[in-house]
C-alpha cells in the first residue's frame, strides 16, 4: 500500500473548504499521457490553483496504473522543483479516481496512491447506490482519502460511461443521500452531459441553474461537482474541421453559466473533452501544414502548450481558481 500523502497529494477537503467560501470551483482535469500531464501542472502552477488530477478507470488502463503512479508523483516533483526556479509558491494537488464503477477498483486506487475516488453508483438504484457508496466511503475514510458520490444520470459518452438521456438530479434525495453515505462531495446532473455533443443544434445551451440552486437549499454548505463540464471551443472544432476533421454540430456548455455555477456550492468543475479538442487541432493543424514533420515532439509540444493556455484560461475565467492555491496552502499548513 502506497499512501498519497507518500506521493505528494493532499484530499479535496480542504480544497472544498476554501472553495466554498471563496466561491469558486477546483479544476478537474483528465489524463492519460505526459503532455496532458505537464500541461495540467504547469498550467496551475503559473495560475497558481489548486488542481485535481483525475483518472478514468480507461485512463488508468491505457497508461497502466504502475506508470501513472509513478507520474503522478513525478508530478509533484516537477511542480514542487518548478515553484523553486520560477519563485512561485507550490500548489495543492490530489489525484482523483473519476468514475469508479465498483468497490474494487476503488480500493486498489486507494492502495497505489490515489487522495481522492469517485464511487459512481448513479445506474444503481437508489438503494444500491447509498450501499456501495457508503461501503467505499467507510474504507476511503480509514485512510483520510475523500469519496465523491453520484445522483442523476448525465448523457453523453465518456471512456465506458455512457447514457442515452439525462435523469435530473432529485433534489428531494441529496440530503437522505448525503446523511447515509457520509460522502464527501455530490456530483449532481443539471443538464451537463459527457463529450462534444451536449446539446442539438437550435436548442437552447442551458443547464438548470434552478435545480442546482434547490439542492443547495436542501444541503447548504455541502461540495457539489459538477461533471461534463467542457464548452467546447469552437475555434478548436473549426481547426480540426478545416484539417479534415469531421465534428458536426459539437455543442458545449456556455462559459459563464460554468462561472455563475462556481461562485455557488459547485466547488469542482470536471473538464475533459475541451482538452482533447484542442489537443487534435494542434495535431491536424501541424500533420498538414507541415507534413515532412515526423518527430512527435514537434507536435506533441505545440499541442501541450495549447492546452496549457487553455487550463491558464479556464483558471481565469471559468473556475475562479487562479490565485487560490496559497490560500488552501495556508489551510493545509495549519
Ligand atoms: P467533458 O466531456 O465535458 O469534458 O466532461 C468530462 C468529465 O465530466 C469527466 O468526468
Amino acid at each position: 500500500m502506497v499512501s498519497y500523502k507518500e506521493l505528494g497529494f493532499v484530499n479535496t477537503r480542504k480544497m472544498f473548504e476554501v472553495a466554498m467560501k471563496e466561491g469558486f470551483a477546483v479544476p478537474a482535469y483528465n489524463f492519460n499521457n505526459m503532455e496532458q500531464l505537464q500541461a495540467i501542472v504547469s498550467a496551475c502552477l503559473e495560475s497558481q490553483s489548486p488542481v485535481i488530477l483525475q483518472v478514468s478507470k480507461g485512463a488508468r488502463e491505457y497508461a497502466d496504473q504502475t506508470l501513472l503512479q509513478y507520474m503522478g508523483k513525478g508530478a509533484v516533483e516537477m511542480m514542487r522543483r518548478m515553484a523553486k526556479e520560477k519563485g512561485l509558491g507550490e500548489i495543492p494537488i490530489a489525484l482523483h479516481l473519476d468514475h469508479g464503477d465498483s468497490y474494487e477498483l476503488c480500493v486498489s486506487c486507494i492502495e497505489s496512491g490515489f487522495s481522492s475516488v469517485m464511487i459512481d453508483g448513479s445506474h444503481l438504484s437508489y438503494e444500491e447506490n447509498v450501499a456501495l457508496t457508503k461501503k467505499v466511503v467507510e474504507y476511503a475514510h480509514k485512510y483520510d482519502v475523500t469519496v465523491e458520490g453520484e445522483l442523476g444520470v448525465l448523457a453523453g459518452v465518456e471512456d465506458e460511461v455512457s447514457a442515452e438521456h439525462h435523469v435530473y438530479t432529485d433534489p428531494d434525495q441529496v440530503e437522505d443521500f448525503v446523511k447515509k453515505t457520509g460522502v464527501d462531495s455530490l456530483a449532481i446532473a443539471i443538464g451537463t452531459s459527457h463529450g462534444a455533443y451536449k446539446f442539438k443544434p437550435g436548442q437552447k445551451p442551458e443547464i438548470r441553474l434552478d435545480i442546482l440552486k434547490e439542492i443547495e437549499r436542501r444541503i447548504p454548505g455541502f461540495p457539489i461537482v459538477l461533471h461534463g463540464s467542457s464548452s467546447v471551443p469552437q475555434d478548436a472544432v473549426e481547426t480540426i474541421n478545416k484539417y479534415g476533421g469531421q465534428l458536426k454540430d459539437s455543442i458545449g456548455i456556455p462559459e459563464e453559466q460554468l462561472r455563475a455555477a462556481a461562485r455557488s456550492a459547485v466547488c469542482k468543475i470536471n473538464i475533459d473533452s475541451d482538452g482533447r479538442l484542442v489537443m487534435t487541432a494542434k495535431i491536424r493543424e501541424i500533420f498538414a501544414t507541415k507534413p515532412a514533420e515526423f518527430d512527435p515532439r514537434k507536435y506533441l509540444g505545440p499541442a501541450r502548450d495549447a492546452l496549457k493556455k487553455m487550463y491558464m484560461e479556464k483558471n481565469e475565467k471559468v473556475l475562479g481558481s487562479a490565485g487560490k492555491a496559497p490560500l488552501i496552502m495556508a489551510e493545509l499548513n495549519k
